[in-house]
């Protein structure tokens, strides 16, 4: 059964084997099946994830019957998130509703208010086995997921000790440098402060805002200690771009499946090469 203690396994073989598993965010159908097609072709384990966002407006209910069938059809070990949800009554009904694992997001808020609302969702998430993903720094950049534009993103770590011991969370997203949405110039990432939180916590790690990054910092990432790698920009990005190029070179009244499938493939490329990225290939 696809549940918190399956995602435990999951990210413990990638951190002993030294690689990570890719959470790509979906927006409709079309991207959350090429996603799962792509990871099954190249052996991947790999998380599906929608943001609040998503889970709003394809309403829980759907949002969560598609990721449980998912789970349970894929060929590949596979794990359904909640993405950034600032509400800790959201994280509480995906989790009612059956997904495996949430990220409750408070990082606005002061440090113990983030930590009274991510124990909130530990304590509902601990009794059904569901793994709490919770942020401390910040993400920067601008996205659906989220942003900050400020210089004080970046996780400290004294504050990550005491937020991990103090919640009882499972996976830890750390704010050191990476941003939602596309990249101006080269990200420049703290990988300092990640080898600092890693030697200091005994948890995963999860690094944000993976469209842009180059191989070589992913990499970097991945031997400071991250184990779960999020992307979600270029997907949307891709499929919607693919369904642009398509509408205008064949003009009005055309049928949604004769642009779903090349769109699909495109995502499936893209989603591809994060895998590999990732070293995830042929971990499944
Ligand atoms: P990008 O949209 O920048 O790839 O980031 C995704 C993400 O971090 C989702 O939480």
């Amino acid at each position: 059964m696809n549940n918190g203690d399956f995602l435990r396994d999951m990210l413990a073989k990638a951190n002993k084997e030294g690689y990570a598993v890719p959470s790509f965010n979906y927006s409709c159908a079309w991207d959350f099946l090429a996603i799962i097609e792509a990871a099954e072709e190249e052996k991947a384990p790999i998380m599906v994830a929608s943001h609040s966002l998503v889970f709003n407006m394809m309403t829980p209910e759907i949002n969560a019957a598609m990721g449980a069938a998912a789970m349970k059809r894929a060929g590949i070990p596979l794990i359904h998130h909640l993405d950034h949800s600032n509400e800790v009554s959201i994280c509480n009904a995906a989790i009612d509703l059956g997904y495996p694992s949430v990220m409750i997001d408070a990082s606005t808020l002061s440090l113990e208010d983030n930590i009274k609302a991510v124990k909130a969702v530990v304590e509902h998430a601990k009794a059904k086995n569901v793994c709490v993903e919770a942020e401390i720094g910040k993400i920067k950049g601008n996205g659906y997921e989220g942003g900050f534009e400020g210089k004080d993103f970046l996780a400290q770590v004294d504050d990550a000790v005491k937020f991990v011991n103090e919640t009882g969370l499972d996976n830890l997203a750390v704010g050191i440098g990476t941003a939602h949405g596309f990249y101006e110039g080269k990200p420049e990432i703290h990988f300092d402060r990640l080898e600092e939180i890693n030697e200091a916590v005994d948890v995963p790690l999860v690094l944000h805002g993976g469209s842009g990054i180059p191989e070589a910092d992913i990499r970097m990432a991945i031997k400071g200690g991250i184990n779960k790698i999020n992307v979600g920009t270029i997907i949307h990005c891709t499929l919607m771009n693919s369904f642009r190029k398509d509408l205008m070179e064949l003009g009005d009244n055309q049928f949604t499946l004769d642009i779903a499938r090349p769109a699909m493939d495109e995502v499936k490329e893209v989603v591809k090469g994060w895998i590999r990225k990732c070293m995830a290939n042929g971990k499944a």
